[in-house]
């Protein structure tokens, strides 16, 4: 596997080291890295939570965690016990002060000072400031260490900013790497290899040619045991504000100068601050909010979200928003962004549907060329063109669908999105992270449509868990004569 480049060794201390995130998706990510020949074997991953643990049952939960959620075909008892090996745990109170903080430095005291130190904080994000104030004093920030944080960075501008003034206060912004796992995805990627790599679509990508765009990203899965946390959130906070709004950024971007971190970034601040302002006098027509009730997904029964909750609640479990950028290139074109749980399926894609041919040659208006970009299931993209329908001798139109699927080299499964992104803190390569403005510029957008919905400017609505959404979803697109791409079309 030439393609996948050893880096250098490198201790990963990761904080909530027994939470569903490290279990679920980090340690899986770093035990496939170490598979495709990238991790080194004195590589060190130090995990740090308040469970009071030896390394013995540490290493016994992280073997569990493998083969819970990966494959088994690439679980090799070998390479497993290799990447246990790398493991050590430290049961740590890490806001806090305290003698706990010994067992850590410890570990450190005859490492390399210029070797690689990557903190990956897994936990509640209030805690982020406490982290490195502790980082600090114990003595264990370098000049070659990093801040991986994961989302939320805040619940609104106000609790961001001391996130963000929290850790600045001890890692200046060139260390400091906020993650979102939808940045690592492959097709989320390729929308700039497909606009910037291929003159036919950049010539045509802009308002001129382009009517619309959707950006979708809804799931089977309810709130279920995550309730009390996702009632504090919903659904603009957990996938808007950052997930989608990046996705939007890739696709709305002038081209950046080059694939460094800064100019890549300071193209996607620029979409961000061209957003227009959904305020309480346009969140009714521009925004719709929903909760799923109880219904059917994937043949069962499931409970309403409230029913889940045990409370009533006014978070929103569905978001659909018509924005727009208003920028020269983006003239009259409405991106919608929608994101439910509790969805007829799991799909994440972005369709991008181009304005009709004005040629009157074929008697009707050929149909619209649309591209739909598969960001999950089945990663690829299918582009839709007009042909001409073989079985007849009059020059009749039919549509013709040039489906790709983007496929890794042997029919490899695709990396998950974290394996690119954890071994990119670790190059220090900060391209597919968020810097500090950008988070800013999007809550500076988000915010006021959070605060229009506790005006109650947009009424809750309902839809049946396993159904595609609310009816007041396909009236923000009637309204523009557009309707929603299914993925079963
Ligand atoms: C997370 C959200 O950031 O993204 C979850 O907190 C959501 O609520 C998840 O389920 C979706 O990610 P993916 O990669 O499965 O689309």
């Amino acid at each position: 596997m030439e393609h996948f480049q050893q880096v250098e060794p490198f201790d990963y201390v990761i904080f909530g080291a027994t939470g569903d995130l490290t279990m679920r998706k980090l340690l899986p990510a770093l035990y496939n890295r170490l598979r495709m020949g990238q991790i080194p074997d004195d590589a060190r991953i130090i995990g740090a939570s308040r469970t009071e643990l030896d390394r013995e049952a540490y290493v016994a939960r992280a073997r569990d965690a493998l083969k819970r959620f990966l494959p088994s075909d690439i679980l090799s008892p070998e390479l497993v016990e290799r990447f246990l090996a790398l493991l050590n745990y430290v049961p740590l109170d890490s806001s806090r002060q305290s003698e706990q903080w010994d067992s850590l430095t410890s570990l450190f005291t005859k490492a390399q000072p210029d070797r690689v130190r990557v903190f990956y904080f897994a936990t509640a994000p209030q805690l982020y400031g406490s982290i490195c104030e502790n980082l600090h004093r114990y003595g264990l920030i370098t000049a070659n260490s990093r801040v991986v944080l994961e989302k939320p960075i805040g619940t609104d501008m106000a609790t961001a900013t001391a996130i963000n003034d929290g850790v600045g206060q001890y890692f200046p912004e060139k260390q400091i790497y906020r993650i979102d796992h939808y940045l690592g995805k492959e097709t989320v990627q390729n929308v700039l290899a497909l606009r910037f790599a291929n003159p036919l679509m950049n010539a045509a990508w802009s308002g001129e040619y382009i009517e619309s765009v959707q950006i979708t990203a809804v799931e089977t899965v309810g709130v279920e045991n995550r309730a009390a946390y996702y009632d504090t959130s919903g659904a603009l906070r957990d996938m808007i504000q950052n997930h989608l709004l990046q996705v939007l950024c890739l696709v709305a971007m002038e081209a950046p100068d080059s694939l460094e971190a800064d100019a890549v970034r300071n193209a996607k601040l620029a979409v961000l601050k061209a957003l227009r302002p959904i305020t309480d006098a346009t969140a009714a027509t521009e925004t719709v909010r929903a909760q799923y009730t109880a219904g059917m997904v994937d043949g069962k029964n499931v409970p309403g979200y409230l029913e889940e909750l045990g409370k009533p609640s006014a978070t929103e479990t569905y978001a659909a928003i018509r924005a727009w950028v208003d920028t020269p290139r983006w003239k009259k074109v409405p991106f919608y962004i929608r994101t439910a749980k509790r969805s007829g399926k799991k799909v994440s894609e972005i369709v991008v549907t181009f304005r009709p041919s004005a040629t009157t040659m074929f008697g009707t208006t050929p149909a619209r060329n649309r591209l739909v970009l598969r960001i999950q299931p089945n990663e690829g993209l299918d582009l839709r063109l007009n042909v001409k329908n073989p079985a007849l001798d009059v020059f009749n139109l039919q549509p013709a669908n040039l489906d790709t699927s983007i496929r890794m080299e042997g029919g490899l499964p695709f990396p998950d999105s974290y394996e690119r992104l954890l071994l990119d803190a670790v190059r220090g390569d900060p391209v597919l992270f968020i810097r500090r403005d950008e988070v800013e510029a999007a809550w500076h957008w988000a915010e006021p449509i959070l605060e229009a919905w506790k005006h109650d400017k947009t009424p809750m609505q309902t839809y049946s868990a396993g159904s595609y959404g609310p009816e007041q979803a396909t009236q923000l697109l009637a309204s523009h004569g557009d309707t929603w791409h299914e993925a079963s079309e």
